[in-house]
């Protein structure tokens, strides 16, 4: 069942979607070689709760810690502990945060100091790929719509799409109806209409599209052991056209902001 929400229950989101986002730019400015996962988690948490929201995936089905952190060839779902950042690494921050009872999920992928050409191309089409989507969200459109688009760009650049982990409604619950996918056919699925609010989240790898679950239950890491960048925003669908509920600050971003 998809749930449509109020102008004012989305106002909620977007408020929730601020701290997302004040998040992962907090994490990205700690983010640095010598620092340990676990260590940004705690920070992330303690920043979280500084500003009156609660870290929703700690606890979500078991998940253990604040936020996820996934380096390098973890596609999602790390777990923050032990690791130590190096330089040339690609960390992927993943936030979400509940306030006031609303919900908002975003996530962005950080390249530590230097990174190679090849980890900055799949950066730069992976938020390409997740604007491209966005620009797709429109009321009227179906949600293959999205899913295509956001695989048109990313097969285009000649990289994979992960297509076993989908984008989720999401402000009530941290996943909600529809599953918004990163592959599809044009004028299929569901249709979007006013009111909905769904993360949209293209997880691309630079070699294939299969992954691996770690013996831990949650660790997500690409079979071939190829870099992987993953792009989330909260948006929602209004009458006039899409709406970032998460949107960046201090970070940059690529593409189309809407
Ligand atoms: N934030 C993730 C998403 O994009 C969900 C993480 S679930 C958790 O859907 F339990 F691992 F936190
Ligand atoms: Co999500």
């Amino acid at each position: 069942m998809i749930i449509r929400k109020s102008p004012r229950e989305i106002e909620r989101i977007a408020a929730a979607g601020a701290v997302v986002a004040e998040t992962i730019a907090h994490v990205g400015s700690l983010l640095a070689p010598g620092v340990t996962t676990a260590e940004l988690d705690d920070a992330a948490g303690a920043f979280i709760r500084s500003r009156g929201g609660i870290p929703t995936s700690e606890g979500y089905k078991g998940y253990p810690k604040a936020i996820c952190i996934s380096p390098n060839a973890v596609v999602v779902h790390g777990i923050p502990g032990a690791y130590v950042v190096a330089d040339g690494d690609l960390v992927t921050i993943d936030v979400g945060v509940t306030l006031d009872g609303a919900i908002a999920d975003s996530a962005y992928t950080f390249g530590v100091g230097e990174i190679g050409p090849e980890a900055q191309r799949l950066l730069d089409v992976a938020q390409d790929a997740l604007a491209a989507g966005i620009a797709e969200a429109q009321v009227g459109n179906r949600v293959g719509d999205i899913s295509h688009a956001v695989q048109a760009v990313v097969e285009g650049a000649g990289l994979s799409v992960v297509r076993s982990l989908v984008g989720h409604g999401v402000g009530r619950h941290y996943h909600e109806d529809p599953h918004i996918p990163n592959f599809g056919e044009p004028g299929r699925g569901p249709r979007l209409s006013e009111g909905m609010t769904i993360a949209i989240e293209p997880m691309i790898t630079a070699g294939g599209s299969e992954i691996v679950v770690d013996r831990d239950g949650w660790t997500i890491t690409t079979e071939d052991g190829s870099l992987a960048a993953h792009f989330e925003h909260t948006v929602a669908i209004t009458a006039d056209g899409p709406r970032i509920l998460t949107p960046r600050v201090g970070v940059p971003e690529r593409g189309v902001q809407v």
